[in-house]
């Protein structure tokens, strides 16, 4: 269901919980990488307490092997239109389907990750923790569920799992030790701690008349001790446009000088301020239109998040934001200590990263489309595409950090040929891929296939791509452009007319990317994945599907999707 119910909803039996081994799977579905650093952060600590802990992502896990775990902690992000991560798509059909065992013996935890402007929050999450249940395993700890605000939740479902195991835990004295020691040079910059990257440049990569603006935005990590390699992503926090800001102050009718508390170490700032860097002001969720109207005790309001309204409260949500919530709502009374404490801290935006660390030193490369539209009568913008194209100037800074991604990598052999697949702004990892193996002087074969609307306006990094041919870095790429001739021509069309050509390489063990827009494109590349296969495979259709799937299952079909 979409509801979001209550955690208390859901009891730890922890009565039922017998003698804990010191024996802890950790399980990750993980799609950026935040569920799968929680899970090794915390599998390190509890490492370090001297439990057994062995921390793997869903899919290199053998689901036969289940019966054997003593205590199971889950860390699972929910995607998309309530779908597990890539890499947890196997498990999870194992786990809910028929072969699914008995799990009497085993004691569990999950900690979901989510985004509550979805409608389907956390529903991967929630759906392991009741499936668990249903098998028959003893929930140790409530699960909890975390928006993307998710430090201080994700640490609280740690402490009582922590709890739970050791109250519980047969003595074992020996602590292990075998903490692998961090590098020297490990930075101290991180999530919670950003760099302030200062800007070399900005350029806008499409020419004259084009309808789009996609910028290129080289970074300094300079004293940042900062290192990446091709696939991650950066994280940037952004600062909301002070014009709205400002009109959202006027219609609030607060004076924007006002002293509010930001989070929950006390730290003070004007209003104004907080608004532009410290909460999220463009996005409208359930959670915050629900205490909206507790606070405000505004009829209509109040009836909109009644239960009987969901599909109303989804479509109103939808394209909307705070400003429109106090025009067609307001104005209300409540405090402006009241108003903040009710919104979300402003969420950092993740790029992949579009240059190689080695071929960069001290660099990090960004390839942003400015997103604009209009909905509700009013026009709309991207947080943090606009920032950088309209406000930001060589020479500013931006608070920013590396999101590693283990999902998106490039194969450790440099011989093995790759296949890309990265129409607009998807193509920026693939820049990484290129110059990382020209860096190296990889032997492998790569072909690129690359889309937009015009060949002479929107042909992103063209004349990269032609030295990189040149010099025999990249082997073949093949282009559509979408709307230069009547008929639209994309990716996967050109994919189709070299179905005899890809299905040689992936015989020959070539590793498919796909890194773009995931509804549409990432949808329509794989079903082609799956033609392309069928017919030059001469397989079933489900046969055919199972090829490309147990290509997922081997990392040689990967996926940065947004
Ligand atoms: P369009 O905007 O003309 O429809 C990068 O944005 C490129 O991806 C554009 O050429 C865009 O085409 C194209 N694109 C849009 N939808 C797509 C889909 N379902 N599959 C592949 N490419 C798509």
């Amino acid at each position: 269901t979409a509801e979001n119910e209550p955690q208390a909803a859901t009891q730890a039996n922890v009565a039922n919980v017998k003698a804990i081994s010191k024996e802890i799977t950790i399980l990750y579905g993980s799609q950026t990488g935040t569920a799968q650093g929680i899970a090794e952060t915390k599998g390190k600590v509890l490492t370090e307490k001297g439990f057994n802990v062995t921390v793997s992502s869903m899919n290199d896990f053998k689901p036969n092997n289940l019966k054997k775990v003593k205590n199971l902690l889950i860390v699972v992000s929910t995607h998309g239109e309530g779908d597990p991560p890539d890499n947890a798509i196997t498990f999870h059909e194992f786990l809910h389907g028929k072969r699914a065992p008995k799990l009497d013996e085993l004691n569990f935890s999950v900690l979901s990750l989510g985004d509550s402007s979805y409608e389907f929050f956390c529903e991967t999450g929630k759906e392991f923790d009741q499936r668990l249940e249903e098998l028959g395993a003893n929930r140790i700890a409530n699960r909890v569920d975390c928006d993307l605000d998710y430090d201080e939740p994700s640490e609280e479902w740690f402490n009582d799992v922590l709890s739970q195991l050791s109250a519980t835990a047969v003595e074992n004295s020996a602590v292990q030790t075998n903490a692998s020691n961090a590098p020297a040079t490990e930075s101290v910059y991180s999530r919670t701690n950003p760099f302030k990257a200062e800007v070399l440049d900005i350029i806008n990569l499409n020419g004259r008349g084009s309808d789009k603006q996609t910028l290129h935005i080289e970074l300094s990590l300079e004293g940042s001790n900062l290192t990446y390699q091709p696939g991650d992503a950066l994280g940037i926090y952004p600062e909301n446009n002070p014009n709205l800001v400002d009109i959202l102050l006027e219609a609030l009718n607060f004076s924007p000088e006002e002293i509010v508390t930001v989070n929950k170490q006390g730290d003070v700032r004007s209003l104004r301020d907080a608004l532009i860097s410290n909460f999220e002001i463009t996005v409208l969720t359930k959670p915050l239109l629900e205490q909206a109207a507790k606070l405000s005790s505004n009829k209509e309001l109040l009836e909109l998040v009644s239960a009987e309204n969901t599909g109303k409260l989804k479509a109103y949500i939808h394209g909307r934001d705070l400003l429109d919530l106090v025009q067609d709502f307001g104005p209300f009374s409540f405090s402006a200590q009241d108003f903040v404490n009710i919104l979300r801290k402003i969420p950092a935006r993740l790029y992949s990263i579009a240059s190689s660390y080695s071929a960069n030193p001290d660099e990090v490369h960004l390839t942003i489309g400015a997103v604009r539209y209009e909905s509700n009568n009013r026009d709309r913008e991207g947080v943090c595409s606009i920032l950088c194209a309209d406000r930001l100037q060589p020479g500013d800074t931006l608070p920013i950090y590396i999101q590693h991604n283990q999902n998106f990598k490039l194969p450790e052999n440099p011989e093995t040929p790759i296949i890309m697949v990265g129409p607009g702004t998807g193509i920026a990892p693939f820049r990484a891929f290129m110059q990382e193996r020209e860096e190296i002087g990889a032997e492998g074969k790569s072909w690129l296939f690359f889309g937009d609307q015009h060949f002479v306006t929107d042909f992103l990094y063209q004349t990269e791509w032609q030295n990189l041919i040149k010099n025999d870095v990249l082997t073949k790429m093949d282009v559509a452009f979408s709307r230069d001739s009547e008929k639209k021509v994309y990716v996967q069309h050109r994919m189709l007319e070299n179905s005899k050509e890809l299905f040689n390489w992936l015989e020959e063990g070539a590793v498919v990317y796909i890194c773009g827009d995931e509804k549409h494109m990432a949808h329509d590349v794989h079903k082609t994945l799956i033609d392309i296969v069928e017919k030059e495979g001469n397989l079933s259709r489900e046969k055919a599907e199972e090829y490309i799937a147990s290509m997922q299952q081997a990392k040689r079909y990967q996926r940065d999707v947004y």
